[in-house]
């Protein structure tokens, strides 16, 4: 497995992976993902095994000096690899290079692999935010210092 950065033509396939990750109302639309992705202050690296993409980070250098994930997203067929762990490992790379002090990122109250993933990264649960995605459901919010 690599990493590399994001290329315009990977867009399709990480709003199919994005489609297949989270349910519909946490999924992005494809105007939304493309959106976040061009966007001046984001990053985004695609994790590739044999040509095939297989997992994918965007991240951007918000206010305060913090790096906000918007989205991490892995093939299920390809989960308890190591592939989120090397996305995350190159988005606070970059953060940490970057000066940038504090990640944090939403997740929904739910998505208890994301929570156990963070956690397992040293990211505590800060706060929530009701209503926060599309169906209505509940973020919790996670962040940790990156010094
Ligand atoms: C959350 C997600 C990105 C994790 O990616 P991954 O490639 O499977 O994670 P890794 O293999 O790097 O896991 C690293 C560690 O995190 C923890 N972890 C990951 N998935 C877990 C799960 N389902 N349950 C419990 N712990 C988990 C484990 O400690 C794991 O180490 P181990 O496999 O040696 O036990 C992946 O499940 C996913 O894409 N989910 C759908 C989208 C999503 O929820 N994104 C995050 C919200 S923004």
């Amino acid at each position: 497995m690599q990493l590399r950065s994001f290329k315009a033509a990977d867009l399709p396939t990480l709003y199919e992976i994005d489609q297949s990750c989270f349910p519909p109302g946490v999924s992005y639309s494809q105007e939304e993902l493309s959106a976040f992705v061009k966007h001046r202050t984001s990053e985004t690296w695609v994790a590739e095994e044999a040509k095939e993409i297989v997992g994918f980070v965007v991240a951007c250098r918000a206010r305060n000096s913090q790096m906000h994930v918007i989205t991490l997203d892995v093939r299920e067929d390809w989960r308890r690899r190591g592939v989120g762990a090397a996305l995350m490992d190159a988005a606070e790379g970059w953060a940490r290079a970057g000066g940038l002090e504090v990640v944090s990122l939403e997740t929904a109250e739910e998505n208890l692999a994301a929570q156990a993933f963070y956690s397992k990264r040293g990211y505590a649960k800060l706060g929530e935010v009701k209503n926060y995605y599309a169906d209505g459901s509940t973020a919790w919010v996670m962040g940790k210092p990156l010094r």
